[in-house]
């Protein structure tokens, strides 16, 4: 068996065990009581955490609309009146996405990988001429693919992180202009489940040193943990919020690249502990509208709620966050509006 077939097949284990198990004891998180506790849980749908909202008036932006999470959170907030804009990585999967779904949405083009593509969306965003309410930073990639760079850095970073730093600093300004406008990062309990121990290893993201699939994609998701955390204080304010999310391990098409028996695993025998698309969206929903947490930022939430982590993390590292922003802003340098 060559190194790299035993390489992966190592990881699909590890990484079977590590999507699994926390499933069964309960993540090491509890409820972060300095905020309020919502009567909802892993079992809510994105419906439920809804009913009875009305929406009209108000502008969602969801990445990644065409599949998955992204789907049913752009369904269920045009289902209660807001106006969805759908990114897509082409305009057809877009506009496909848009023309499914009931209620009023508009179609976009955004290519994570692509920074040009991010500035672009942003601009056909605000050629819309209207304030963002809810800015949902759902799109990504999951730990399935060997080692690539995109614009000079490690790909999974690129996607999950680096191109929604470039979508959201172009477009922070409508988010600013909301009555009360809400960043939302969907990022994952894989960023301390799976990412580096030093948390960011700032000396590997351009691939000097080992890769570990897994390891990338906990990284990318700490790097969404950190960049609502410094967004947080950047914005220091109850009026535009920024926090994290995790969905839960959800039945989506993150695992479409996974292989073999691991992607047999994952996704087939692992169906049994995943939450469906309407449960998985419920979080990023709740956190986007619920009037419950009007004001609260620098949170992290999993199922409807704000938790803080029992075990060694990096999430709410404010050190961490400060190094991470100013590496960020040297890599993507002009991609970067002037502030
Ligand atoms: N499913 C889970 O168990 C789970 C757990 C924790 C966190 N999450 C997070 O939940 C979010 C949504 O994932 P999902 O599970 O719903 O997966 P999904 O069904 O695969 O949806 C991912 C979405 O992201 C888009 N996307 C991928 N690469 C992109 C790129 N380079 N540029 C722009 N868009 C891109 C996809 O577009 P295409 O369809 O065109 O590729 C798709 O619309 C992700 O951030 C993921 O990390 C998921």
């Amino acid at each position: 068996m060559d190194m790299r077939r035993r390489h992966f097949i190592q990881f699909a284990i590890s990484g079977v065990a590590v999507t699994a198990l926390p499933a069964c004891s309960g993540e090491g998180t509890s409820f972060d009581t300095r905020y309020p506790i919502s009567p909802y849980d892993a079992s809510s749908t994105a419906e439920e955490v809804t009913e009875g909202m009305d929406l009209s008036g108000k502008t969602a932006l969801v990445t990644g609309c065409n599949s998955g999470v992204g789907y049913e959170t752009m369904r269920v907030l045009a289902m209660r009146g807001a106006h969805v804009i759908g990114t897509g990585r082409t305009m057809e999967k877009a506009r496909i996405a848009c023309a499914s779904v009931g209620g009023e949405t508009t179609p976009v083009v955004l290519e994570l990988s692509d920074f040009d593509s991010c500035v672009a969306c942003a601009e056909a965003v605000k050629e819309l001429g209207r304030p963002i309410d809810m800015l949902i930073l759902n799109a990504g990639v999951g730990s399935f693919s060997a080692f690539e760079l995109a614009n000079g850095v490690e790909k999974i970073f690129t996607v999950n992180y680096l191109g929604h730093v470039v979508l959201t600093m172009h477009l922070l300004p409508l988010v600013q202009a909301a009555e009360k406008g809400r960043i939302v990062h969907v990022g994952s309990r894989m960023g301390y489940m799976a990412a580096p121990e030093e948390g960011i290893d700032f000396d590997n993201l351009r691939g000097e040193g080992k890769y570990s699939p897994s390891e990338a994609y906990g990284r990318s998701k700490l790097a969404n943990a950190l960049f609502s955390l410094k967004l947080s204080k950047m914005l220091n304010s109850e009026k535009t919020t920024s926090n994290v999310i995790h969905p839960g391990f959800v039945n989506t098409n993150i695992g479409r690249s996974a292989e073999g028996v691991f992607g047999y695993l994952y996704n087939n025998v692992a169906n049994a502990l995943k939450k469906t698309l309407e449960e998985g969206a419920a979080t990023q929903v709740y956190v986007a509208t619920n009037p419950l947490i009007e004001g609260v930022t620098g949170a992290y939430f999993k199922d409807c709620n704000p938790m803080v982590i029992n075990l060694p993390n990096h999430m709410f590292d404010e050190a961490l966050a400060e190094r991470l922003w100013q590496e960020t802003r040297f890599m993507l340098g002009d991609y970067l509006p002037a502030v």
